[in-house]
Parts: structure tokens; C-alpha cells; sequence
């Protein structure tokens, strides 16, 4: 096996407990594995070598909720927004007629092109969401175009009950034929818990007929308003609770009790103009946070984890190293895979050199491309070859 030494790293960030942050660095990377991480003075002989020239190296982000299958786009709705509309959960119906209509390759070329600007932006891992069909033929296809990007697929038939069908029959389909052509696909169930979606007894019926078949339970949380999403997702022992921003002390205390991580989406609270979650909340009282993009076409059409990390420091008071950290360890916690989201012997190569001497920077020059190499299970991505 080929062995690649990556060294001259100005700032190695890696998430790592027992290894920190390490200045002067290298790392070692043998064919899709991490090898050896440590300082570049004592780093082992290797087959190649990479000079990083002092730049700053993070893991690969790890974004954790996306809904990247769909059709056609909202910049109306957007455009509207910005002058005044509030964002609601009905958009969504104008993604589902558009996706219902397009083909395979229509919609297996959006998850490419979206999955291409992922990379770029320095993700190695993504979650992707269903929930623009709302059929059962098109929440399968949804799934099974997902999957040929991702291991990390979630079905979310339970996004809003389309027009024109009745409350009690969709809950009925999503429960019985829709969960069994999907669950094959998925490893995850997903359901939007909010005013204008689905209630508390509806959601819980949808996780753990979900879970009864195999797949891992994590919910669409207290966005909108307050609400009993979080309770559920803790209850139901949901990998993560996304959105999380309307919550109550109970709540707070809830998520800080359990091993159910708080997914903060800030690209939302910036695109629908809406205040932001109190991460210094969550992160004071000891739960674990995880940051993603949520790209959709409604509420945040954005792929980049530097802007959800250039927010969070912003907006949301995290310091630089906890918005890094949420948004790869955290992220990798978020999707229970201990692989990946650090840098350390043994977990996945998946590595982010950035033009930059610190990861600082990724916080402090806002909507500047930092990402200068992504490798990504030892490769080095396509683009910059
Ligand atoms: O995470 N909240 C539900 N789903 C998406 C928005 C979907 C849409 O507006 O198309 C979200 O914000
Ligand atoms: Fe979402």
C-alpha cells in the first residue's frame, strides 16, 4: 500500500482529545486510512510527500442534514422573503410538484452538482434527505438516487402532507407501503416535527415504525417555534435533533442528558432571516452540537460549511475551535460514525488543507474559498489535480 506523508502543516486541528491542536505538523496516510499523526520533526519516512507550505489542516467537514434531491428553485420565495414574507413549511409543495415531474437523470444530475460544490467546500461526508416526492415511486427513486453519493440517506416522507390528500391516509402511507419500498435505501428516518407539518403522536409513529425497521431515528426540531421535537428525538434516542431553535430549559437540559446530538443549521436563521439558536446555551450545559448546511431549495440554498462556521462564530457566539469542531466531529457524532470528523491513526483520510495558518480564518475572512485541498479516503479530490 502506498504511503503519502503530508507534512509541513502550519496548524493541525484535530478534533482529536488526546492530540489537540498541533503546530508544525504532519500526518500519514496509508491508502484510505490515517497512518501516523504527530509533529513533522519526528514524522516516519513515507513512499511520497505532499509540502503543505504552513497551512492549516482540519479534518473533512462532515455535513450531516441536507436535502439534495429535488427540482427547479425558489429564488421567488427567497426574493419575496428578503422583502418581507415570512418562511413556512407550505414552500415546500412547490419543490414536490417540480420534483414529481423530473426525471431520474434530471434529478441524479442535482445531487451531482451539489455534491460536486459539497467537496469544494471541504465536506467528505454528507447526509441526504427524501422529501420532495412525497409519493411512494418518487421518495424510493429520491432514496436510490441518494445513494449512489451516500451512504448517509434518510427518508423523510414525513416532510408535510401534499395537497389534495387526506391527514390520516398519508400517515397511513408513509407507515406502510412508502417505509417499505424506502427503508432498503435509507439509514435514517427522518421527520419534520413543526406547526404546519406533523404533530408530536404523528411524528412518533413515523420514527418508530422507521426504527422498527432498522433504520436510525433523527428529527426536524423546534424550527419554526416551540414545539416538542427535541422531547421526541431524546424520548426516541434519535441521533440528533436538527434546528433547535426555539427550546425551552427543559429542552436544553434534555438534550445535555442524552446522547441525542443538537444539529444547528445557521445557514436557515440567515436565508429566512430568523434569530438564531443559542448555541452558548447547548454548549454550557454540556450537549453535544453539530453544525450543517441544511441546503434546500427553500430555507437555506447554501453548501457551504465555512459560511454555517463563519455564522456560528458571527452569530452564535461559538469560538472558532467549537464551530470547527461541531462541524466535523460534531457532524460525525450527529451520524453515530466514530470513522471520520477527526484526524487521528486509524480513522478515515479525510483531510482539508486551508489557504489560510489557522483555521481562524475560516470565521475571520467570511466568504472568501479557503478550502485549498480536500482528500477524501486517502484521494486527493479530482478538482485540483
Ligand atoms: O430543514 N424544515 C424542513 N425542511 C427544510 C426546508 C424545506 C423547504 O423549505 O423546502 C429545512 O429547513
Ligand atoms: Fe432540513
Amino acid at each position: 500500500m502506498t504511503s503519502t506523508l503530508l507534512d509541513g502543516i502550519g496548524l493541525l486541528a484535530t478534533q482529536d482529545a488526546a492530540l489537540g491542536e498541533i503546530r508544525d505538523a504532519a500526518v500519514v496516510v496509508e491508502g484510505d486510512v490515517i497512518a501516523w499523526v504527530g509533529a513533522g520533526s519526528s514524522a516516519p519516512a513515507a513512499d511520497r510527500r505532499v509540502g503543505l507550505s504552513g497551512r492549516a489542516v482540519i479534518p473533512g467537514f462532515v455535513d450531516s442534514h441536507a436535502h439534495l434531491v429535488f427540482a427547479g428553485d425558489r429564488a421567488a420565495e427567497f426574493e419575496a422573503r428578503m422583502r418581507g414574507m415570512p418562511y413556512a413549511a407550505g414552500g415546500i409543495q412547490v419543490t414536490v410538484a417540480a420534483t414529481r415531474a423530473a426525471s431520474d437523470a434530471v434529478l441524479r444530475r442535482n445531487v451531482e452538482r451539489l455534491a460536486g460544490e459539497l467537496l469544494r467546500a471541504g465536506v467528505t461526508t454528507f447526509e441526504c434527505k427524501s422529501g420532495y416526492g412525497l409519493d411512494v415511486g418518487t421518495e424510493e427513486r429520491s432514496l436510490r438516487i441518494a445513494r449512489e453519493f451516500t451512504p448517509e440517506t434518510t427518508f423523510l416522507g414525513a416532510h408535510v402532507v401534499p395537497p389534495d390528500v387526506d391527514r390520516d391516509a398519508y400517515l397511513a402511507l408513509v407507515c406502510g407501503p412508502m417505509l417499505d419500498a424506502c427503508a432498503r435505501h435509507a439509514r435514517w428516518v427522518d421527520a419534520f416535527c413543526e406547526h404546519g407539518a406533523f404533530d408530536a403522536d404523528e411524528t412518533r409513529t413515523v420514527l418508530r415504525v422507521g426504527q422498527a425497521l432498522g433504520l436510525g431515528a433523527r428529527v426536524h426540531a423546534n424550527q419554526l417555534r416551540p414545539g416538542p421535537g427535541v422531547q421526541i428525538a431524546v424520548e426516541l434516542g434519535a441521533a440528533s435533533a436538527d434546528h433547535c431553535t426555539h427550546l425551552s430549559p427543559a429542552d436544553v437540559e434534555a438534550l445535555a442528558a442524552s446522547t441525542t446530538v443538537a444539529t444547528l443549521l445557521p445557514i436557515v436563521e440567515f436565508s429566512t432571516r430568523s434569530p438564531y439558536p443559542d448555541a452558548r446555551r447547548l454548549l454550557d450545559a454540556g450537549a453535544d452540537v453539530a453544525l450543517a448546511t441544511d441546503c434546500n431549495p427553500g430555507s437555506g440554498y447554501s453548501t457551504s460549511m465555512p459560511l454555517a462556521v463563519a455564522l456560528a462564530v458571527r452569530d452564535m457566539r461559538m469560538t472558532p475551535a467549537e464551530a470547527v469542531h461541531a462541524a466535523t466531529a460534531g457532524g460525525a457524532r450527529a451520524l453515530r460514525r466514530d470513522d471520520i470528523g477527526v484526524i487521528a491513526a486509524g480513522k478515515r483520510a479525510d483531510l482539508v488543507a486551508l489557504d489560510a495558518p489557522s483555521y481562524v480564518h475560516l470565521a475571520y475572512r467570511p466568504g472568501v474559498p479557503l478550502v485549498a485541498e480536500v482528500w477524501r479516503a486517502g484521494l486527493r479530490a479530482e478538482w485540483q489535480r
